[in-house]
């Protein structure tokens, strides 16, 4: 099989920041798990260097637009390795090879009749380089730029988008995958219901010369949108070069949630004129704010990623970004966050594993993958064996799926049972009584081939880590031949293997090691408490109809479920209504992670959020308290039949 995975190309107007680093993080990750599962595999970024507001960047700077492209571009190469990204192709879109197919594409498309020129007037905004609908702008401005458009009213080329409307309705009715999550899907759906106008496809050179000349008018440019877009094609050979034949008809685009619709809109129906097959895929994901705020260099609370890899080292970074966000929502990325996580996750969870299971085969089993003992097998061992096979099948569904985020947490569920294994058959004690040795060897090397399943599914997202991890249990080749799913199939350490006891993975990080966490800011679920809704209740403390109506009441799945360090009572839990989000439930001493996964109960959905330990909680769960004769309290959540579907109003 084969897969073609781009990124956007990126605006060379700043240096790029974790919203950059984002997408294409999801990219190489994507890219390194299909390889994992055997594909031949084509990964593509680069840098969308014409248009105004990279004229507008460089003057800034004093310089020209052909200098300044070049600075930033190199920003962008050079901040993708520390990242542990590794793109096959690099694409730029002054790259002569680049201008050629553009303006062949164009020529094309005009010989049909498919552009045409016609004046026009319009709000544009050069943020988004393009022109907005009146139903677009809020207050007159650009909702995601919040600038006010350039009126602007000219000659220009268009490109009869319109003709290719009925199509592109029904593709993305035949082909429910065709852009996904199916929120953004529903929103182009819910867009293409009014009739779609023609796409204003270039600018007059008096205005703008940094573009690609019309190949039909060298007094006009071409748009930026309709340059960038095609770098798709460009970057694998277009028209008739072999890696076109072989990539394009399997083509996935991974954007954020701001260029929808040149993806969703402009580009399928580019590629009909043009008369080539449709993309595949479009992935999108939604916003990183920082601090729950809008990260923009005027606030100056831009994250570079350069700065975290430094401060964290890329595994931490990648972890971070793939685990926080729910692929399709927006997330926040924090300090505290991400200093959270690098403890409890990384250096608690998988690290203190890894270290300790390294240091017990060292200790106990002469740095060897003992022999195990069949006839010590345990049904503990059994169902430990399950779990890893289940979480391998959810894992495998969740990363084909764009779901990075429950991929990892069906690992770190794995991760859990190993740290527990470890306790409960405590192989210090078994080391006490040489009667026991048969037990310990077969302890000591399910430890090792969990190791071995761990670093498997973990190099994706956490190259670094995995591939120290594989040189540590002396698997270095193994893992690079390694092929989805035959390598993950128990049983694959050789007895014999020498390990290599080096390092740790993720060593704690002290407090003061990590920047000052941002200041606290003031908790809205007080303030929430203290304010009581006038004349909400009845003196006779009955509360109206209407009243009642206002509490948002729904059925929720909860879909993970994690302990909150230094919270002894509280877990943090993802549930479905049916849209994503977290919630923060006082539930930890009465129900274990595990056992929640999967139960339906009910939310109050609409409950402001409120801050606990660091998490934004976005509702409550509904639980029915109780005391025993001995004041014991048992806490039972409540629940709803299973077939009901999530997201159902109780009312
Ligand atoms: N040049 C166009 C894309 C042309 S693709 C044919 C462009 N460039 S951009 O530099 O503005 O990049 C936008 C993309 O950067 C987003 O779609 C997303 O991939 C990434 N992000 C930029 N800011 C982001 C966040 N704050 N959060 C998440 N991703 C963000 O648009």
């Amino acid at each position: 099989m084969t897969t073609y995975i781009t990124t956007p190309i990126y605006y060379v107007n700043s240096t790029p920041h974790i919203g950059h680093a984002y997408t294409t993080i999801i990219a190489d990750t994507y890219s390194r798990f299909r390889r994992l599962c055997g594909d031949e595999v084509r990964f593509q970024t680069g840098t969308d260097e014409h248009g105004e507001k990279i004229v507008q960047a460089a003057e800034k700077e004093g310089i020209g637009p052909r200098e300044y492209a070049e600075r930033i571009s190199a920003a962008f190469r050079d901040t993708w390795p520390l990242l542990d990204i590794a793109p096959d192709h690099f694409i730029r879109t002054t790259n002569p090879e680049h201008i050629k197919v553009v303006q062949d594409i164009l020529q094309k498309v005009y010989d049909q009749g498919d552009i045409y020129f016609s004046s026009y007037s319009g709000h544009y905004c050069k943020g988004c380089e393009r022109f907005l609908t009146e139903k677009e702008l809020v207050d007159g401005k650009c909702p995601d730029h919040l600038t006010v458009p350039d009126e602007v009213s000219e000659q220009n080329y268009f490109f009869r988008m319109s003709k290719y409307q009925d199509w592109l309705i029904n593709h993305i009715k035949d082909n429910p995958d065709y852009i996904t999550p199916e929120r953004y899907r529903n929103e182009v759906l819910s867009f293409l219901s009014e009739p779609l106008e023609d796409l204003c496809i270039s600018r007059p050179c008096s205005r703008l010369t940094w573009g690609i000349p019309l190949p039909f008018d060298k007094n006009f440019v071409t748009y930026v949108w309709f340059d960038a877009l095609i770098n798709y094609l460009t970057g694998i050979g277009y028209p008739d070069g072999a890696d076109f034949t072989k990539y394009w008809s399997v083509a996935e685009h991974v954007v954020a949630k701001d260029i929808l619709k040149p993806h969703a809109i402009y580009w399928p129906t580019m590629i009909q004129a043009a008369g080539l097959p449709p993309y595949q895929k479009l992935h999108v994901h939604g916003y990183w704010n920082v601090d729950e705020t809008k990260m923009s260099k005027s606030i100056g609370n831009v994250i570079r990623p350069g700065d975290l890899v430094e401060e964290y080292g890329s595994d931490t970074v990648r972890y971070f970004l793939l685990r926080e966000m729910s692929f399709g929502r927006d997330a926040s990325f924090s300090k505290e966050a991400i200093f959270e996580r690098r403890n409890a996750d990384l250096a608690n969870d998988i690290g203190n594993l890894f270290s300790r299971a390294l240091t017990m085969l060292a200790k106990y089993a002469d740095a060897k993958v003992p022999q195990l003992d069949e006839a010590s097998i345990t049904e503990e061992d059994r169902v430990l064996i399950a779990a890893i096979d289940k979480m391998l099948a959810e894992y495998t569904a969740c990363m084909n799926g764009f779901e990075f985020h429950r991929a990892l947490q069906s690992v770190w569920e794995v991760i859990g049972m190993l740290n527990r294994f470890i306790v409960t058959n405590a192989p210090w004690e078994l080391a006490k009584d040489a009667a026991n040795a048969g037990r310990l060897r077969t302890v000591l090397y399910f430890l090792a081939e969990s190791l071995r399943i761990l670093a498997l599914v973990l190099r994706p997202m956490m190259p670094t880590a995995a591939n120290k991890m594989a040189a540590a249990l002396g698997l270095t080749e193994e893992l690079d031949k390694a092929v989805l799913p035959e390598a993950g199939r128990w049983g694959g350490i050789q007895p014999g293997t020498a390990l290599h006891v080096g390092e740790a993975l993720f060593p704690r990080m002290e407090k003061k090691a990590a920047s000052p966490a941002a200041p606290e800011k003031p908790k809205p679920q007080a303030k929430a408490e203290k304010k009581v809704e006038p004349a909400a209740q009845e003196e006779d403390g009955l509360i109206s109809f209407d009243y009642f109506g206002k509490v948002e009441l729904r059925v929720a799945e909860i879909v993970a479920a994690e302990k909150i360090a230094k919270a002894e009572k509280l877990l943090k839990l993802t549930v479905r209504a049916p849209e994503e989000r977290t919630l923060v439930a006082g539930i930890a001493k009465h129900y274990s992670p595990e056992e929640l996964i999967g139960r339906k109960v009910i939310i109050v959905a609409n409950l402001k959020p409120a801050k606990l330990m660091g998490i934004a909680s976005q509702g409550m769960v509904l639980a029915a308290k109780e005391k025993d004769a001995d004041s014991n309290e048992r806490l039972v959540l409540s629940a709803v039949a299973a077939d009901i579907a999530v997201g159902s109003r109780v009312a």
